[in-house]
């Protein structure tokens, strides 16, 4: 009897399992993915507070935004190299228009305090997911966990989910996209759908970021400019005011679920980062409300590491690259992105970019696609990819 309920079990829990891994979109179809990752980088063991509880979080924000606490390079108390294979979730969709079909991959890398479901809310995705905004412009896109987010490997939050790493993650995929090895997995993957069987490998590849996604992708493009065709960077613009908030605005306890040195915001924090505008017209409490509910625990070690890849110089880089800023980013702009961009900076780190342009989305906040009048803004990235033979 056991052994009958048991297998019954086992049998509910594989088909829901493969309801979730393979869904028909309006406009594509996605494979839920776990690929195994094998990358290798410098890290670094840092001079960092440790985090076991909610009082040791907010000292560590104290600590971390306090002006004479040493920052980056003199933190350093060893130098290391990590190299491992890390099973990182990941979203592959393809689009089920033949018409309008590109023979280009989208890869998009999420920023702090979000998973790939930051890509592709649930809430709306009509509205709000830019997945279906892509499917339904004929593009593929790969969405992924990053390393220590959401359903991918979460390894120590001190040592090893460190910036550089990340940016070798983002290369191993772009790799693998390139070489098709990420489409004969996809092919493979159960279940099986005539939409993923033989699909040819993409001719081209566009990164997309947001947030520390797009200071991941900013270094990636400048350390490997020839892996890339075009790059789009959405709330993220080196200038003066960036991350003046500070830590303490995060408003962050210890991550319940979590071992030491992940932190997560309390709701108040998601509000502060993320949502900003017009209270009647930039956003419904019920986006709100979702961007708590699908918020992730983040490593300290991220930003310890974090100056490590910012600011690289990519002259490898030769083709076009889109900033798009929510107007009232707070963490990013100060609260105010208008003004802001200084091409001349940016043709300074990209001095082969092919196409360098900036779009402000009104009245948003950081999180844009949990904001009203988040299609009109993917749609200003498309017309840009468009116009550069993306
Ligand atoms: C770590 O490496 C950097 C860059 O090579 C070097 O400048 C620094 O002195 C090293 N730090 C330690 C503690 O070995
Ligand atoms: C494709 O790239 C991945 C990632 O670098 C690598 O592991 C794999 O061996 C490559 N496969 C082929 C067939 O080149
Ligand atoms: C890119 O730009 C740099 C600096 O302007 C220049 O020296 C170099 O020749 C260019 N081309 C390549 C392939 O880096
Ligand atoms: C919606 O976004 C588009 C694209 O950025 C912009 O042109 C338009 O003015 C926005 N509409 C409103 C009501 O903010």
């Amino acid at each position: 009897m056991a052994t009958i309920i048991t297998a019954a079990l086992l049998l509910l829990a594989r088909s829901s399992a493969s309801s979730i891994d393979f869904s028909r979109r309006t406009h594509g179809f996605c494979k839920q993915l776990d690929l195994p990752v094998f990358a290798t980088a410098d890290s670094a063991v840092y001079d960092l507070p440790r985090v076991n509880n909610d009082i040791e979080t907010t000292a560590w924000a104290i600590h971390t935004d306090t002006w004479s606490t040493p920052l980056g390079p003199p933190t350093v108390i060893k130098n290391t190299t990590t190299s491992d294979t890390f099973s990182i979730h990941a979203q592959l969709c393809v689009p089920k228009s033949l018409a309008k079909k590109k023979d280009i991959l989208q890869i998009a890398t999420h920023g702090v305090h979000y998973d790939s479901r930051y890509w592709d809310p649930k809430l709306d995705p009509e509205k709000q997911s830019y997945v279906e905004a892509a499917l339904r412009e004929g593009y593929s896109i790969l969405t992924y966990d990053r390393l220590g987010v959401g359903q991918s490997d979460h390894p120590d939050a001190y040592n090893v989910v460190q910036g550089p790493l990340e940016v070798e993650i983002l290369r191993q995929l772009t790799l693998m996209a390139r070489n098709g090895t990420l489409y004969d997995f996809a092919a493979k993957a159960r279940p099986l759908h005539p939409a993923f069987k033989k699909l040819a490998k993409p001719s081209k590849v566009v990164h997309v970021g947001h947030s520390f996604g797009s200071v991941l992708t900013s270094a990636f493009i400048a350390t490997y400019g020839l892996l890339t065709d075009g790059a789009i960077i959405t709330g993220f613009v080196p200038n003066k005011y960036l991350a003046k908030g500070g830590y303490a605005s995060f408003n962050a306890v210890k991550a319940r679920d979590r071992p030491s040195g992940y932190i997560v915001c309390q709701k108040s924090g998601i509000q502060t980062i993320f949502f900003a505008g017009d209270l009647k017209t930039a956003f419904t409490k019920e986006m709100l409300d979702y961007g708590d509910a699908i918020k992730q625990p983040v490593p300290i070690g991220e930003f310890a590491s974090a100056y490590h890849i910012l600011g690289r110089k990519g002259p490898s880089f030769k083709a076009p690259i889109q900033y798009m800023l929510p107007e009232f980013d707070f963490y990013i702009c100060g609260g105010d992105c208008k003004g802001i961009f200084n091409k001349q900076a940016i043709k300074e780190t990209y001095p082969n970019a092919t196409v360098i342009e900036s779009a402000i989305q009104p009245n948003t906040g950081h999180a844009f696609t949990l904001h009203n009048n988040a299609t009109a803004g993917y749609q200003v990235t498309f017309d840009f990819l468009a116009r550069n033979g993306l």
